[in-house]
């Protein structure tokens, strides 16, 4: 089924100048970016976005690492695309991230995991509507 998926690019990422290596691999696998957009994410939209986690301990840093740069957002479309750009992100933790995927190519720690991505269609649908 032909899907909408949501990322964003997490400022480590951007600064790091990982911007263009991700988008590549996401349209390399067959997928479409229906939108894009460079963009600062706010304490308010951070606590939208992140707002099941708003009560656990590491929310603080979360919070002030999402909103210490320049993000890039991105919807992408395509067949399956929650679990391909799901997968293709690899584990929450880069240390545990397969080789081959982002994190597990680029990242190393929970703090600068580089992406976020969607965990389910309905979840991409909220989110896509608080970025978009
Ligand atoms: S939980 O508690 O299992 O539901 O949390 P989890 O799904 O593992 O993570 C939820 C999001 O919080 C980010 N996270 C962190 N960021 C920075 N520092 C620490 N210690 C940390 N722990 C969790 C994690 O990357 C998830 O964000 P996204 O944007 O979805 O990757």
């Amino acid at each position: 089924m032909i899907e909408k998926t949501f990322i964003f690019i997490k400022p480590d990422g951007v600064e790091r100048g990982l911007v263009g290596e991700v988008l590549r691999r996401f349209e390399q696998r067959g997928l479409t970016i229906s939108e894009l957009k460079k963009m600062t994410v706010s304490g308010d939209l951070s606590d939208k976005h992140y707002a099941e986690h708003i009560e656990k301990p590491f929310y603080a840093g979360l919070k002030e690492y999402v909103t210490s740069g320049p993000v890039v957002a991105a919807i992408i479309e395509g067949e399956n695309s929650v679990k391909a750009v799901r997968e293709m992100c690899g584990a929450t933790n880069p240390i545990e991230s397969a080789p081959g995927t982002i994190r597990g190519d680029f990242g190393l720690t929970l703090d600068a995991n580089i992406i976020h991505s969607s965990d389910g269609t309905e979840s991409a649908a909220r989110e896509i509507s608080n970025f978009f």
